[in-house]
């Protein structure tokens, strides 16, 4: 079974979430994951559980001097980066005309600027590895919907930034997948919480792991999946 033994990976929003499963996924795979979000506590709680596997380090992924910060330090003690994982995202859902300024800029900030800045200063070095972009979307990515403007613009414009990716990068044999999940069961919604049926994180990690643990050859472009909604609650 093909593994990613020796590979060197940065996750985004490692925290908590689809994040740290992620983390632990790669980990669990052999790789040496580099997890960044800005609670430093949970970071660390994550580290230990695998800390010959997990490192973890501050980053605000819209903070240019912090993302940068991350990038070094990972190439500096691994000597090498493989694995980019745009994970960290947030989510404000509203009719347009009730969504703050803040909610819109801060989607804007974390769900496409924070992917457009570790593409930029990691793609060197991923150029050298012939390695791999993985761009967490979402179904939101792929269809609207009402009090979806703000989030659903964001991951729209994650999709076509990860198409330009896609054909920038071809000719340096760097693989960008993009991944867009229906609902998962983390604590992206709030006090609203998530419903049972959603899908699990580690099934969703368990996708990424696919694709970054493919075959070189292999290209997993976009992977869209659902959760199996019970019938009595389809709309
Ligand atoms: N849950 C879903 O139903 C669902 C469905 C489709 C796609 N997604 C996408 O999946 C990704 C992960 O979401 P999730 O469900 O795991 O949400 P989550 O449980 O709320 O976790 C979000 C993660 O993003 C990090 N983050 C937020 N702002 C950040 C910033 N400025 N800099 C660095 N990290 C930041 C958080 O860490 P800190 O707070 O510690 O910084 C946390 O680790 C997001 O891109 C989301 O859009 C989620």
């Amino acid at each position: 079974m093909a593994d990613v033994t020796g590979y060197t990976a940065i996750v985004t929003g490692a925290s908590k979430g689809l994040g740290k499963a992620i983390t632990l996924r790669l980990a669990q795979g052999g790789a040496r994951v580099f997890a960044a979000a800005r609670s430093q506590e949970a970071l660390q709680k994550l580290a230990n559980e695998n800390p010959d596997h997990i490192l973890p380090v501050t980053c605000d992924v819209t903070q240019s001097d912090q993302v940068q910060h991350l990038i070094h330090t990972a190439v500096k003690q691994a000597g090498k980066l493989d694995i980019l994982i745009n994970n960290a995202g947030l989510g404000h859902f509203g009719k347009v005309q009730d969504l703050t300024e803040e909610e819109w800029d801060q989607m804007m900030d974390v769900n496409l600027k924070g992917v457009f800045l570790a593409c930029k200063y990691a793609i060197p070095h991923l150029i050298r590895q012939k390695g791999h972009i993985v761009n967490i979307s979402s179904i939101a990515g792929t269809v609207t919907f009402p009090k979806g403007g703000g989030y659903c613009a964001s991951k729209f414009g994650l999709m076509a930034l990860s198409d330009v990716l896609t054909q920038e990068l071809k000719q340096k044999e760097v693989r960008v997948t993009t991944v867009c999940p229906g609902s998962i069961q983390t604590e992206f919604f709030g006090e609203a919480g998530p419903k049972p049926y959603y899908l699990q994180p580690e099934q969703v990690a368990e996708a990424v792991y696919t694709a970054v643990a493919a075959p070189k050859e292999v290209i997993f472009n976009q992977i869209v999946m659902r959760p199996q909604v019970p019938p009595e609650q389809q709309k």
